[in-house]
């Protein structure tokens, strides 16, 4: 994109702050047509919360349609081993029938797999001087690599289990992973779960999440959705693999009771 960040970061040289990159998304959010599309979508079904459920939340840029199926979704990619394990049920406490689970999420270096061609160090979106005057929210794909994606199906108990890295952080937004769940092949819930942020320090001092040298990531306290009704029960508890060993591997679990909204 054409910015004018480099001048107006205030962090070290090339070094894109968590005040600039909230102070475009800010500007982004103050413009009319902005406010519009947000005020449609809060009156859509999927903008209204569910009593009882999780909060959904948009596909985001970088989701793409068909991903292996497959428990350990690495395919190699460096970085500190994570598993997660979830039980999905609805709001009754039943486990959902014919559902699958998929989950994407970006490389320790903010790289999602099928948009290597985008730079993780720069919004979405085209910034001037005269503010920010466009956003892809769906840009195509650049590539057919599908590290860090993967989908299952829930078994009986409504139990999936994933084993992956822990993400990395790109331009505006707190380190996340993106979950969808299909029930009958159609979407039925879509949302966004985080970490803790003891975990999100621990993990970027770490190689290679510490050569992410030219964005200062985003800290949970900056993340507008965290900010939201029920977005902090999208945060994961984490422990390490190997008690006193975090440095070998996290796990954790979350129980996701949910509705179509
Ligand atoms: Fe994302």
């Amino acid at each position: 994109m054409t910015d004018t960040a480099e001048s107006s970061s205030g962090g070290p040289e090339g070094v894109k702050t968590v005040e600039h990159q909230v102070g475009l998304f800010r500007q982004y959010l103050s413009r009319g047509d902005v406010q519009e599309q947000m005020a449609r979508f809060l009156a859509s079904p999927g903008g209204t919360p569910v009593e009882g459920a999780l909060p959904q939340d948009v596909d985001g840029p970088y989701f793409v349609g068909q991903v292996p199926r497959r428990s350990d979704m690495t395919e190699g990619c460096p970085g500190l081993p994570l598993e997660l394990r979830f039980t999905v049920l609805d709001l009754a406490g039943k486990p959902l029938e014919d559902a699958t689970v998929t989950l994407w999420h970006c490389d320790p270096l903010g790289y999602y797999s099928g948009y290597l061609g985008m730079d993780p160090d720069e919004w979405v979106a085209t910034a001037t001087p005269e503010g920010v005057t466009a956003v892809e929210w769906d840009p195509p794909a650049t590539d057919d690599s599908r590290f860090l994606r993967g989908t299952q199906p829930l078994d009986e108990q409504g139990v999936v289990a994933f084993s992956t890295v822990y993400p990395g952080w790109y331009f505006g937004r707190a380190i996340h992973i993106h979950i969808k769940v299909q029930v009958g092949g159609e979407d039925f819930w879509t949302s966004q779960l985080y970490l803790p942020e003891e975990w999100n320090k621990f993990t970027e001092k770490l190689p290679p999440y510490n050569g992410h040298s030219t964005l200062e990531r985003l800290t949970n306290d900056y993340e507008p959705r965290l900010q939201m009704p029920g977005f902090r029960d999208m945060i994961v508890g984490l422990e390490p693999i190997t008690p006193g060993r975090p440095e070998l591997g996290l796990t954790g679990s979350l129980t996701l009771n949910i509705t179509r909204s």
